[in-house]
């Protein structure tokens, strides 16, 4: 069977690092491009990761383009907290020395899908704004899209508000055009990923592979406690889905000003329909991304 191709659009961010290894480590998929986006960090940050993250497992032909850097409407809020202020404190990467890739990051992104022979794959790890403006600028887009993966909002469960969740937030205008498209999506939300927490024996386990990925990825998050992996419950749900649970249901985005903006919710039965996760099994997801990081 030959692997399937993946665009991943993200915000670099130390989970997205992960997700990015694990994707580059598993020979069922085949990276074709990395499209940054403002988030958790600037995007000349976020862009200057993602390059650096494939350049120190010898990735350098996969191409990083630089999408927006700003949310739709609102004014950026990015996760230094989280994160730190260069997006990956920790993972001591050296910089690369690749350029990003010329073109702006949605082009990139309508490029690839309406170009490619078959359908093509999407993990969404960051704000949704590059897959927003996308959207708009090809209507045919979310037609030829295979499966749009997204890391995003939270039912039970929020992380930047008592309402709402990071990626969600940052872009809920972006997220309600994305979220309604009818592309076949899978959203992985908070109520999963904050189940698979980087606990200090799989950093354990991980800080004595001799590769650089595994390094980097105990180096990161051993000085952000209790931090989880959601990003990489994206990727490891397109390797083992059985690892996963939820249902289908709508799924609104709260676009109003006022405390509950970036609110995701539930609507069982409505349309158009997209899979929820809110299951996991996370010593399946753990083991999974130790495995296969070890190869890196
Ligand atoms: C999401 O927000 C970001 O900080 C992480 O990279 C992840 O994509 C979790 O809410
Ligand atoms: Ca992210």
């Amino acid at each position: 069977m030959s692997a399937r191709r993946l665009i991943i659009d993200c915000d670099p961010g130390k989970d997205d690092a992960v997700a990015i290894w694990l994707a580059a480590a598993s020979p069922e998929l085949a990276i074709d491009r990395v499209i940054a986006v403002g988030g958790n960090v600037g995007l000349a940050r976020t862009s200057a990761n993602a390059r650096a993250v494939l350049d120190i497992i010898g990735r350098t032909t996969i191409p990083v383009f630089a999408g927006c850097d700003r949310p739709l409407l609102r004014v950026l809020e990015t996760a230094p907290h989280v994160h730190g202020e260069s997006g990956i404190d920790g993972a001591d990467l050296p910089a690369s020395a690749t350029p990003v890739a010329l073109g702006r990051g949605a082009v990139a992104l309508v490029e690839a899908v309406m170009a490619a022979d078959a359908p093509i794959t999407v993990a969404a790890l960051g704000p949704l704004t590059n897959l927003a403006v996308a959207m708009t600028l090809e209507p045919g887009l979310a037609a030829r899209i295979e499966r749009l993966v997204i890391m995003g909002g939270g039912f039970r469960k929020a992380n930047m508000t008592p309402f709402a969740e990071f990626n969600i937030y940052v872009d809920p205008h972006a997220a309600a055009i994305v979220l309604g498209s009818g592309a076949p999506i899978t959203l992985v939300p908070l109520d999963v990923t904050r189940e698979v927490l980087a606990t200090v024996p799989w950093l354990d386990r991980l800080a004595v592979m001799p590769g650089p990925a595994p390094r980097a990825t105990a180096g990161m998050y051993r000085i952000s406690p209790d931090l989880a992996l959601h990003d990489p419950c994206v990727v490891a749900w397109l390797l083992r889905p059985n690892l996963f649970a939820g249902r289908r249901a709508r799924v609104e985005v709260v676009t109003d000003d006022g405390p509950e903006i970036g609110r995701t919710l539930m609507q069982e039965g409505g349309e158009p329909g997209i899979d929820v996760l809110l299951e996991v099994d996370a010593d399946g997801v753990r083991d999974l991304i130790a495995r296969r990081l070890e190869s890196l």
